[in-house]
């Protein structure tokens, strides 16, 4: 899950400049996406998720399930993308249930990241999916989502690159 876990901590820091809705307008008066999607944070935090794929490509070995599972280039990629791809979806729905950017919104802020990420990647490698998303390995992404994503977070709000520890 790492190609997935780097591009939010990426985005965070590396984000910002012009917001993907371009500033629009829903027609229930709120905004599409809000100023904290931006075309900066997209494009490198998914390239740094595919960067630190990379480097699992490079240094993995072994068989599953003795090992993790294995990336494949089209996974990491997926990985990166879905995950990113399922916080913008996750902010478009925030907006229309009127929350204001940075709001806490349980449950979703922590596992829109997951939903996207293995959602893209099931729809792209199938195969990869139903071979390494084993129910043991859902489990353990499903404990330790929430506790990274807490952890990552208090880290990027005590450096002040976050506005909430959330
Ligand atoms: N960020 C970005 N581009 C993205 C995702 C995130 O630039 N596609 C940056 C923004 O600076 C954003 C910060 O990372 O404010 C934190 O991301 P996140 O918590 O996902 O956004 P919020 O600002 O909390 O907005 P929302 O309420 O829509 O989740
Ligand atoms: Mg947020």
């Amino acid at each position: 899950m790492l190609p997935a876990y780097v591009p939010n901590s990426a985005a965070v820091v590396l984000g910002g400049g012009t917001p993907i809705d371009g500033g629009r307008v829903h027609e229930d008066g709120r905004r599409l996406l809000g100023d904290g999607k931006t075309y900066r944070g997209l494009v490198l935090g998914i390239l740094a998720g595919v960067l630190i794929g990379c480097v699992q490509l490079l240094v993995q070995t072994g068989d599953f399930p003795e090992v993790l599972p294995l990336q494949t280039p089209l996974s990491i990629v997926t990985l990166a993308a879905g995950a990113l791809l399922g916080d913008l979806v996750k902010s478009y729905f925030k907006r229309r249930r009127g929350m204001a950017k940075g709001e806490e919104w349980p449950i979703a802020d922590q596992y829109d990241l997951v939903a996207g990420a293995l959602l893209l990647t099931l729809i792209a490698a199938p195969s990869w999916v139903l071979t390494y998303v084993t129910l043991p390995v859902l489990f353990w992404i499903l404990v330790l989502t929430p506790l990274l994503h807490r952890a990552a977070n208090l880290v990027g709000y005590s450096l002040g690159l976050k506005d909430v520890p959330w």
